[in-house]
């Protein structure tokens, strides 16, 4: 078999076939489904590379933006990535989508419809979270103040996981999106295969509860909410990965210290029934801002491995890394480093999957389209640029759309 791959994978890289691949491996109209630790479409195990890109329904809002979407969504393509993650909320603001509880913007929500159209054009399969940690794009504390509106005694961010009136909030947006039915292409989103799975949550915390059990039993109510109104979709959590009381030695060994009062629990928090795959972040500057470049990619790699090990053998489930990147704004930045951490993760995540192993992917956080000055940060990749982590990212889709297309 594994000859078998090396063989393809040369004829395809004499073929300088760029964009063949990782587009072929994705562009069916199948559901993406789970079978033990891996990802199936099309009867074959899928692997793909991917990106963030958290403001395609932003910019889609405005006919006259649009553009932006469809540009970034072909460019991605022909570098092979086929997973796109994007935000299935604007919870209050300037171009909300929910722009009071239950109540939303027709022309946000056909800007969400015109993203899946394209990537359904396209054949880039979808993760879309329902809410965000932060308060970026509304998030828990707008929902918590949308509840103290109407008279709820809510004091904190965190009363986002246990008051019933947020809670029947978060409900009704979850059933909002799985049933809108798509004014492009006129499919119900829980009807619609581009989108390969639904997150509950993008980076959820909950300081109030350090156990990470508050957490827990909301994804335990969450969770089949979600898959008793959508059962075709894959559903995970979002969670940046880090450890809880039920891993005391990961959570002594590879937290880090600030991160052990957040109230998450990578292990407790995905090892129920209704969530399909492990989701995790890596940050490792913004997590370790005094250490040496060196000493934080030993970190790094430890941090992907010690994840899936757990995805193989406690959780026995898939495993995306749902965001990582190397920020621009680290003292000292050089492209070489972004380059050896692009290399090294993705490196790490192609040795699981050519084993068959839990690593289904790396999407990176995040891809924004030429001209895209207002989302542009330290993290955003323009794939233009010609750079020699935009090559890197090539490689890895090809490698990738190799396993899942043809060497199985
Ligand atoms: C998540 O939200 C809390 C406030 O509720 C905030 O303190 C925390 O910083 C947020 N998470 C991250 C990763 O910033
Ligand atoms: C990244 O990997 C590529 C291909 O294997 C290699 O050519 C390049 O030198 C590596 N870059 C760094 C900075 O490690
Ligand atoms: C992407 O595609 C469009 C047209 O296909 C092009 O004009 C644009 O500059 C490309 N690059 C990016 C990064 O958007």
């Amino acid at each position: 078999m594994k000859c078998l791959c090396l063989i393809a994978f040369l004829a395809i890289m004499t073929a300088q076939s760029y964009s063949d691949l990782g587009v072929e491996s994705a562009s069916s109209d199948a559901f993406v489904s789970r079978k033990g630790l891996q990802f199936i479409l099309n009867g074959k195990p899928f692997y793909a590379n991917g990106f963030n890109a958290y403001w395609l329904t932003y910019e889609a809002t405005d006919p006259a933006t649009r553009f932006k979407v469809t540009f970034a969504l072909q460019n991605a393509t022909i570098h092979g990535l086929t997973i796109a993650r994007t935000w299935g909320f604007h919870d209050g603001g300037y171009r909300a989508l929910q722009t009071a509880p239950g109540s939303y913007n027709e022309l946000a929500f056909q800007g969400l419809d015109f993203a899946i159209a394209e990537a359904k054009r396209l054949g880039i399969k979808m993760i879309i979270t329902f809410v965000n940690n932060y308060s970026d794009f509304g998030g828990r504390k707008q929902y918590v103040d949308w509840a103290k509106s109407k008279g709820q005694s809510v004091t904190s961010e965190d009363d986002f996981y246990t008051n019933p009136l947020v809670k029947q909030f978060y409900k009704n947006h979850v059933k909002t999106i799985v049933n809108r039915v798509n004014t492009f292409t006129k499919v119900a989103y829980k009807d619609e295969p581009t989108i390969m799975a639904w997150e509950l949550m993008n980076e959820p915390q909950c300081k109030a509860d350090p156990s990470g059990k508050t957490l827990t039993a909301w994804i335990r109510e969450m969770a089949p909410y979600v898959k008793s109104l959508d059962s075709k979709h894959l559903l995970s959590t979002g969670l940046e990965g880090f450890y809880g009381d039920s891993s005391p030695k990961k959570k002594a060994s590879l937290n880090p210290v600030a991160a052990n009062v957040l109230g998450t629990d990578f292990i407790a928090n995905h090892n129920i029934d209704a969530i399909d795959f492990a989701s995790f972040h890596a940050y490792p500057d913004s997590w370790f801002p005094n250490i040496d470049e060196k000493s934080r990619s030993d970190y790094l790699r430890k941090w992907l491995e010690g994840h899936i090990e757990d995805a193989q053998n406690i959780l026995k489930k898939p495993l995306i890394l749902g965001e990582f990147g190397k920020p621009t704004t680290t003292p000292g930045y050089t492209q070489a480093q972004r380059d050896a951490v692009f290399n090294a993760t993705f490196d790490i995540i192609y040795a699981s999957a050519q084993k068959g192993g839990p690593a289904a992917g790396a999407l990176f956080w995040h891809l924004i389209s030429d001209g895209m000055n207002n989302f542009k940060d330290g993290l955003s990749i323009v794939l233009s640029d010609k750079s020699s982590t935009v090559n890197i990212i090539g490689q890895q889709s090809r490698k990738l759309g190799l396993i899942g297309g043809k060497g199985k």
